[in-house]
């Protein structure tokens, strides 16, 4: 038996992507590791979305690449082989070979099919550099070991037919693709006969599902943001598909694009018991002309048109006495061009909207991507500047907004150890906020991983809630 250590950056899909690999190297005989000591095989999953990512997993290979060289020095711990794969890797095949020589296996984001194929290449002696341009016309149903016991991620579309000009995505994890709603219904099935509770339906567009196996789609209008007539396929029945599964209590979806968010999507999450009222649906700027000039193909009004209508239809629920459905979204400051008033336009939507949460990040210049080589690129100190601004109204407006939980009831899906106290356990609400909790509390049994609980929050913390369990 042979190990496998895999580092993974980047976003949820990499993380799929990662289990993705385990579970074809296991077929291969190689067993998953946490101690990169007793590795055999690295591989390290990459990102690239800015240029912060990639410096990471730079400044973590060449710890790993001297570790390697150290192995083969002593002849007595066994070598390593060492792979790359993910979206760097898809963006940077020949710069990585030629820096990197001690890495002996690079692969793409539309190949981790052949992974088991390349590793034995790999072993053999070879180094082995493969990328393909494309995902395969049919997409493989690929094996998995999962990272978690409750809650799974689970790819529904892969790539994105919008183009932002900010945003290498779609030259890394190309365009759109969804996978047939057959063959997501039997991995979520399985997943129930697993155990698993929650399921996750990913995509970098993942409001985008379905559009393209509908027979009136057009790839060239889906740029611009198209949505087909009647389409035959949408995430909304999907949703509603996946409801129909016995064993599985929660569905959500992530990443949202609000030009798909669609009256249709938004009656069926109010509607359907098992779907999560949490919506990330990234917004990007709060100001119409820098929306415009990232082609991100809706306006402030349009946005705010769409929190009004998500908050509702999603008003508290039952004993669930959280106001509105959850809306959380990522910014980008310092877009090439963008005014100091521009910026504060941002500012001024975050406070208006009252997010539940954002990721914030400055504008880092993609190759390849348009507004790289714009005039009016923004200096690294007032990009700096202005995030450090933004994130501090965050924090105060995500402060207010998890104290509107304060002495609420909240359904809690339990999902392990709490990582501060291992005497508690910690799930998300539906909004997706962190709660850790005693299980013990009296009156009640003890509350276990993998069920729900209704849990009254004591106390507000920057990133997660504490509460006491009140029913089960
Ligand atoms: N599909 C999603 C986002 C995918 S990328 C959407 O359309 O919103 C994840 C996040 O990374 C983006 O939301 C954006 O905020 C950030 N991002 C993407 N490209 C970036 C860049 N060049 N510089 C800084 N942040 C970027
Ligand atoms: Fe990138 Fe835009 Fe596609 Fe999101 S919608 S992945 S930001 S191109
Ligand atoms: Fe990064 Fe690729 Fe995701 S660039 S954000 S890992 S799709």
């Amino acid at each position: 038996m042979k190990q496998v250590y895999i580092e993974t950056f980047g976003c949820q899909m990499n993380k799929a992507d990662t289990e993705h690999m385990l579970g074809l190297l296991d077929e291969i005989d190689y067993k998953h590791t946490e101690n990169i000591e007793e590795a055999n095989l690295v591989l390290f999953n990459t990102c690239t979305i800015r240029e912060t990512a990639n410096h990471k997993f730079y400044s973590q290979l060449g710890i790993v690449g001297k570790m390697k060289k150290q192995r083969c020095r002593d002849g007595v711990t066994p070598s390593l082989l060492l792979g790359v794969g993910g979206c760097a890797a898809q963006d940077k095949k020949e710069w990585l070979i030629k820096n990197f020589p001690y890495v002996d296996i690079v692969f793409g984001t539309n190949n981790i099919q052949n992974l088991p194929e390349l590793v034995k290449k790999a072993e053999s002696g070879k180094k082995v550099c493969e990328i393909e341009e494309e995902l395969p016309y049919e997409l493989p149903e690929l094996p998995v070991i999962r990272q978690t016991k409750v809650s799974a991620w689970v790819n529904v579309i892969l790539g994105c037919n919008f183009n932002c000009t900010y945003c290498i995505v779609p030259s890394v994890r190309g365009r759109e693709k969804s996978r047939k709603p057959e063959d997501i219904l039997k991995e979520v099935e399985r997943l129930a006969e697993e155990g698993f509770k929650e399921v996750t339906l990913l995509g970098q567009n993942v409001t985008a599902y379905g559009y393209d196996l509908s027979s009136n789609y057009s790839k060239e209008k889906a740029t611009f943001g198209h949505i087909p007539d009647d389409p035959e396929y949408s995430l909304a029945k999907l949703i509603r598909y996946v409801h129909d599964v016995d064993g599985i209590e929660r569905i959500r979806f992530l990443t949202g694009h609000p030009f798909h968010v669609t009256d249709e999507l938004i009656d069926t999450v109010a509607e359907l018991p098992k779907a999560c009222e949490y919506f990330h649906i990234p917004m990007q700027s709060g100001d119409n002309t820098v929306l415009k000039r990232m082609a991100r193909v809706y306006t402030v009004e349009k946005y705010k048109e769409m929190v009004e209508k998500i908050r509702n239809k999603m008003p508290s629920r039952g004993v669930l006495q959280y106001a509105h459905a959850a809306i959380t979204s990522d910014f980008i400051v310092g877009f090439p061009g963008e005014t100091e008033e521009q910026f504060l336009n941002t500012v001024k939507i975050v406070k208006e909207i009252g997010f539940d949460g954002c990721n914030t990040a400055a504008y880092s210049p993609r190759p390849d991507t348009p507004s790289a080589t714009w005039d009016k690129q923004i200096p690294e100190e007032e990009k700096n500047a202005r995030l450090r601004y933004l994130n501090s109204v965050v924090n105060e407006v995500v402060g207010i907004k998890n104290k509107d939980l304060l002495d609420t009831i909240q359904e809690v899906l339990v999902e392990g150890t709490s990582k501060r106290n291992e005497n508690n356990l910690s799930g998300r609400t539906r909004g997706n906020t962190i709660v850790n909790f005693d299980p013990t509390m009296a009156g009640f049994k003890p509350a276990i991983v993998g069920t729900l609980v209704n849990i009254k929050i004591t106390k507000v913390k920057r990133w997660a809630l504490d509460g006491e369990v009140v029913g089960n």
